[in-house]
């Protein structure tokens, strides 16, 4: 394998392959990269899209920002370092989960299009959907769920995106929601429906299970 410190590491391959899993499960895995400013309502979309694909029968996991970096990702700071790094680990996470035949939903500022384009580059062609949360940051923080906004004007938290750190727009994402002008209900669908155009999910809502 490529990038690892260590020779003595041979891949092991599964008899259980990726196809016999999406077989099981009935649809393809896929990675939907949310991206956008804190505030934008990526968490609140995956979760949604979540909620409706689970309802579907579909396989799916969430992976957030704010609680990875309670685990996995809590030794990393909010430097541009760190950034890349927190995205890096993602984006390998988020390969690994979708080998298994699950669709993984990814909620993270990922602020650096180089990090977005190199996680999207982990995987085959199709196989991840960024999403751009587009909302404008008046917006964001007149919302300021976590408060956090107000912090950092008041230079309580340093390098905070859109503040005193830089967010790069996606310029070709598969799909942008405007979170300001659109419902959650209007997001989810569009969602769904790029999903269902891919060939990724059935039209159909599968049966529920018994
Ligand atoms: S990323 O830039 O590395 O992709 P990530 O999505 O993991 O960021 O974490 C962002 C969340 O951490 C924000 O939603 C916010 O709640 C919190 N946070 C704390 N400090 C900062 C900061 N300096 N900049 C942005 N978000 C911050």
């Amino acid at each position: 394998m490529t990038n690892t410190k260590s020779s003595n590491t041979v891949w092991h391959h599964a008899t259980v392959t990726r196809a016999d899993r999406e077989n099981l499960h009935q649809h393809k895995s896929v990675i939907i990269w949310f991206t956008g400013l804190s505030g934008s309502g990526k968490s609140t979309l995956a979760h949604a899209v979540e909620d409706q694909l689970h309802k579907r029968g579909i396989s799916t996991f969430v992976l957030d920002g704010d609680n990875v970096r309670h685990g996995l990702c809590s030794d990393l700071t909010f430097s541009d370092h760190d950034r890349v790094e927190n995205i890096r680990r993602i984006g390998e996470v988020a390969k690994l989960i979708i080998e298994s035949g699950v669709i993984t939903l990814t909620a993270f500022i990922s602020p650096f299009k180089s990090d977005r384009n190199a996680a999207r580059n982990l995987v085959p062609h199709g196989e991840f959907l960024e999403i751009y949360c587009q909302c404008p940051i008046e917006t964001c923080e007149q919302r300021d769920v976590k408060g956090l906004y107000k912090k950092a004007r008041a230079g309580q938290i340093p390098f905070f995106t859109g503040i005193d750190s830089p967010y790069e727009a996606p310029e070709n994402p598969e799909l942008s929601v405007n979170t300001k002008e659109q419902t959650l209900e209007e997001s989810v669908q569009a969602v769904i429906d790029l999903l269902i155009s891919r060939g990724i999910i059935k039209d159909a809502p599968s049966a529920p299970l018994p």
